[in-house]
């Protein structure tokens, strides 16, 4: 008998994530719900899925997850989890960014910084939330993914890492024109990595290049 399909879904706990796993699981799928609350995740409660304690930029957390798929064929990743803060976001040009502070900041990482050194921890986050994350994950998952066979991985990126979007920005995203740069610059990293994945991993042709859009992987506002 042939069995059904397993995916794991990151960000799982509300929003683009909790609708994949609705969705999937609907449609018979077995799905691991990855999320920082795991278990305790009150949006996952009901549904049919396996929840799973994940935080996608803390790598003790990502090793946890190899563990737990120990013996699973995964057929679906969907790396969706993802960070915009507002204090690094939309408002934020490169004018506002204090690079000064980088170096200072990477010195006291671990520690609570405060004033000008807070912008640039939280582009750190960013950084390891939605680039370095999401191929830390993928990197976890292999195992299981190659047990499955065919299987797919999903990077969920955004219109606003379009390097080509952006040099026709004001055009494209009219008053967000310049600004936002370490969630825009996370999500151009990550689709370079995802290319550099597809291609080591012997897809021909990056499924989100195929496509004559480049944001075919970034989703469609949700409210
Ligand atoms: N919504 C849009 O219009 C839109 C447009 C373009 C791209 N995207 C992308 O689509 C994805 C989902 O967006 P969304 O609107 O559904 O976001 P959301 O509602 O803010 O949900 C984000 C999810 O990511 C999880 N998350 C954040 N940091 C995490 C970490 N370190 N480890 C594990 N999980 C973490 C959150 O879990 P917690 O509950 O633990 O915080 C939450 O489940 C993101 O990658 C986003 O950049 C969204």
């Amino acid at each position: 008998m042939r069995r059904m399909p397993t995916a794991l879904v990151t960000g799982a706990s509300r929003g683009l994530g909790l609708e994949w796993c609705r969705q999937l699981s609907d449609k018979g799928w077995t799905v691991y719900a990855a999320c920082r609350a795991g278990p305790a995740a009150p949006a996952l409660a009901p549904l049919n899925v396996t929840p799973v304690m994940l935080d996608v930029a803390d790598p003790a957390s990502v090793a946890g997850l190899a563990a737990a798929l120990e013996g699973v064929d995964l057929d679906l990743l969907v790396n969706n989890a993802g960070i915009r803060p507002d204090e690094c976001g939309p408002d934020k040009t490169l004018g506002e960014m204090d690079y000064s502070a980088m170096e200072a900041t990477r010195r006291a990482a671990g520690k609570l910084c405060h004033g000008p050194f807070k912008i640039n921890i939280l582009a750190q986050a960013v950084l390891a939330t939605n680039t370095i994350g999401p191929m830390r994950v993928l990197s976890a998952c292999l195992p299981a993914l190659k047990r499955a066979g065919a299987f797919k991985v999903l990077n969920v990126s955004s219109g606003l890492g379009s390097c080509s979007l952006a040099a026709h920005t004001r055009r494209a995203f009219g008053n967000i024109a310049a600004t936002d740069l370490a969630y825009r610059s996370s999500k151009a990293a990550l689709n370079m990595a995802t290319a550099l994945a597809a291609l080591e991993l012997g897809e021909p042709r990056p499924s989100h290049l195929r496509d004559t859009s480049e944001t075919a992987n970034s989703p469609a506002c949700v409210g």
